[in-house]
């Protein structure tokens, strides 16, 4: 499960209401080691979980529609590829192809009604990403 975070650092992600027990991801761009990709956040258990949206069995994005993660009984986190399923408290690999691996945490919390997520030393924020100037 990501850790608590102080409030004060996040970046603003979406409503607390956007975000519905065992419901729809909100999706965001991050950069992990300088690299673009997605994350999610989801409500499962009345806990909001975040992970990059990365297959931990082949490096791929999981939902089977934008922001579609959960199995049909909206307990677990499966992948649509080839049916990795993972335990969203703590993004571990219980089942499937993903050989005990786990998803990659992300840091949020919610406060007000407001739910932000938390960049860490390899995952930042995408819209801070400084572009490469190419060489003459
Ligand atoms: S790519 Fe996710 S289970 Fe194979």
């Amino acid at each position: 499960m990501p850790e608590p975070a102080d409030p004060g650092t996040g970046v603003p992600l979406c409503a607390s209401s956007d975000l519905a027990e065992g419901g729809r991801a909100v999706l965001f761009d991050v950069l992990e080691h300088g690299q673009p990709l997605r994350a999610f956040v989801l409500r499962v258990d009345g806990q909001l979980v975040a992970y990059l949206n990365r297959c931990a069995h082949v490096p791929v994005e999981m939902d089977w529609q934008e922001g579609e993660f959960l199995d049909g009984d909206r307990r677990y986190i499966v992948c649509s590829i080839h049916g990795a399923t993972y335990e969203p408290s703590d993004g571990y690999c219980i089942a499937g192809p993903c050989g005990g691996a786990r998803l990659k945490a992300v840091r949020v919390a919610e406060r007000d009604g407001q739910v932000s997520w938390y960049p860490s030393a390899d995952i930042r924020p995408a819209f801070g990403a400084a572009s490469t100037p190419s060489s003459p």
